[in-house]
This record gives C-alpha cells, structure tokens and sequence, in this order.
C-alpha cells in the first residue's frame, strides 16, 4: 500500500504528470499483450510484421492482421482505462503517451491521447497517402490486400509496423511531455521496443520521478523510483481512489 499511497503523493504535488502505457493496459480487455506470457509474439513471428515483408506479403499481412487485431474493435475499456481517465479529469495526469492501437483509452474518456503506433481507425495508400476508415475498407472478405479508391495502390493498415518510422507529430508530442513531466509512470509495458522505450530516461534526464506498473519485470526497472507489481486493473484505480 505504501507504493500506492506514495504514487498518489507524488501525482498530488505534481504539475505535469504522463503516463506511457502499453499492451498490459488492454489485456483485461480481452486484446493479449505481445511479450508477457500469452503473448502474441510466442504463437505469431513478428517478422510477419515487419514492413519489408507486409510490401513483400501484403495479402497474407492483411489476413494475418484482420484475424490478430479485428478483434480488437470489439474490446471494452477496463477499470486501469477509465482510471487513468478519471486520475487526467482530477488534473492529476496531463497526458496519456499509447503504444496500443485499439483506441480503449479515448473510449474510457481521456481526452489528451498521444497514439505512438498509429490506430485501427483506418487504413493508408501506401502510394499516395490517402487514407480510409477501416471499417469501410473492410466491408467484404480479404482475399488480397485492399486497394486505394484514389490512386489504386495497394492500403496498409494504419498501425507502425516494424522499421517503419512512427508518426512525426505524435513523437514529436510525447518527447515534449517527457521532457516537461515530473512525474512518469510507464504502465503495462515491458519498454522492450524503441523509441518509446526512450521516453522514461528523457524524463528521467529532465529530474522526473520515474513509476513503473507493470506485472512483469521491465526493461528499465533499473531507472525507476517507484516500481510496482501487479495488475494495472487493480493498481490503478486503487491510485485514483487515494487522490
Ligand atoms: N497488469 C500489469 N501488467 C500486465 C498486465 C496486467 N493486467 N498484462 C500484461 N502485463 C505486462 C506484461 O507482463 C508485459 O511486461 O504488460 C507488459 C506488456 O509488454 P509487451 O507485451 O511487450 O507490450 P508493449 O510493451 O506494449 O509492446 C510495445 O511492441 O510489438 C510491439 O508495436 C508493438 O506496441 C507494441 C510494442
């Protein structure tokens, strides 16, 4: 309890608190994380979603995609979701930075969301740049990669895949927030992938107090002022209730 309440002490005297979350956010959601212990990346290779291969395979990637994360559209927001949204209505959290792409967080009700990996809202040409909400994009069975109504080029979903860069502004945003937190609270992730992984020592470097929740060891425990293991489902809205 000590972590907890020291967690809600720090969030209360903070003047720009961030949270960084990742797939341990959604999984009691139903949407199962990558690398934890059902995760994603011990039944599927991850080098299928590498954008070499998606331009190689964009068909079979399409299909892969729409049976990994369709299911996705249908998850709920989580008690972690709407704490975090509750904890930036208390003015105690002024931003969420998102690994996830599922949208839950803004469905919780935050409102300041910085989506790192892109989102499943639509689908891009991978030739023009025009872009299409997915539902509509995919109306009917995917036999081969769908194509652009503009230009027709061949669509992509609009998730970051592997060696792709990520979406300028919104990294732009995040290393901002990093760099004015006080407080960082990376939450759910195993800060295994860059450059998100990066953020919690810009803030580190910049004086923040860095929190890590997680049920797992992470990558950068090291670096943490606050750890905490367990169920974000659980952590969290214990966090929210001491504010
Ligand atoms: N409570 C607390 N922690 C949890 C929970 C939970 N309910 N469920 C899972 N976790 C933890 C796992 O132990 C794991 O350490 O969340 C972490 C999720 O880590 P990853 O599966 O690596 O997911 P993430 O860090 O978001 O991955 C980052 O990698 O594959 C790419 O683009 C993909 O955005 C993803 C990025």
């Amino acid at each position: 309890m000590d972590e907890l309440r020291e967690v809600a002490d720090l969030l209360n005297r903070s003047n720009c608190a961030v949270a960084l979350t990742g797939a341990g956010v959604s999984t009691p959601s139903g949407i199962p994380d990558f690398r934890g212990p059902q995760g994603l990346w011990r039944r599927i290779d991850p080098r299928r979603f590498e954008i070499a291969y998606f331009y190689a395979h964009p068909g079979e990637v399409w299909r892969l995609f729409v049976d990994t994360f369709l299911a996705q559209a249908e998850a709920k927001p989580n008690p972690a979701h709407l704490a975090l949204a509750e904890l930036e209505a208390k003015g105690k959290i002024c931003a969420v930075i998102t690994q996830n792409v599922d949208g839950l967080h803004q469905r919780a009700g935050s409102k300041r969301v910085i989506e790192l990996h892109g989102s499943l809202r639509y689908a891009v040409c991978t030739s023009c740049g025009a872009r299409f909400p997915l539902s509509e994009v995919l109306k009917g069975p995917i036999d081969d990669a769908p194509r652009c109504r503009v230009c027709g080029g061949v669509l992509k979903p609009d998730v970051v895949f592997f060696g792709e860069p990520l979406p300028y502004e919104a990294l732009q945003d995040a290393m901002m927030l990093a760099e004015l937190s006080d407080v960082f609270m990376a939450i759910g992730t195993s800060l295994a992938v860059a450059p998100a992984n990066r953020l919690p020592l810009i803030a580190k470097r910049k004086g923040a107090k860095l929190v890590i929740i997680n049920q797992d060891p992470t990558e950068l425990d090291e670096f943490a002022d606050i750890i905490i293991r367990g169920k974000v489902e659980e952590i969290l809205p214990r966090i929210a209730e001491l504010i």
